[in-house]
């Protein structure tokens, strides 16, 4: 598998920076973009930067990174709380799964704090802002580490 995380964004992260900045901070997207590549560079892999406020293409990109990536880090948005389908789109993803909100949705109304998403996650993180995509990328480039490393254990014995 190459060293390529995908970093499905969901609806209305497009707006951000614009969008309840109190709520999400006033960083935009690009800088989210940024962020990801500097950091995922820095553990030498890739990253494939996506956004869409629609439930079918995010699902599509889901089933696409199951032959091309390594790992999703993935803001559902809103659809964390409601898509069943993009649930069992990530089950049928076999990499690291990385779920990030920008905001701590366990302190905000209620219907928030149920992610189906979560159900998949290998790691969720919640409420640090933007920082969340680089610790979602660094616990993906660990997680990676250790397992080449595993994988490397069977040919020395
Ligand atoms: C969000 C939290 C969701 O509840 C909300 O619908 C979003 C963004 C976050 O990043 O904090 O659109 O996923």
């Amino acid at each position: 598998m190459s060293g390529v995380i995908y970093i499905v964004n969901g609806p209305n992260l497009n707006l951000l920076g614009a969008r309840e900045p109190d709520i999400y901070g006033h960083e935009t997207l690009d800088d989210v973009h940024r962020l990801c590549e500097k950091t995922a560079s820095a553990s030498g892999l890739k990253v494939k930067f996506l956004q869409s406020n629609a439930e079918h293409q995010l699902i599509d990109w889901i089933q696409e990174a199951r032959k091309k990536a390594l790992a999703i880090v993935i803001n559902p948005a809103a659809y964390s709380h409601t898509s069943v389908a993009i649930l069992d789109a990530l089950k049928s993803f076999d990499g690291i799964v990385a779920e990030v909100h920008l905001s701590n949705i366990h302190r905000r109304e209620s219907f928030r704090h149920r992610s189906f998403v979560s159900t998949r996650a290998d790691c969720v993180i919640a409420g640090c802002g933007i920082s969340g995509y680089r610790f979602a990328i660094e616990f993906i480039a660990q997680q990676h580490k250790n397992y080449k490393n595993c994988a490397i254990l069977p040919q020395l014995s």
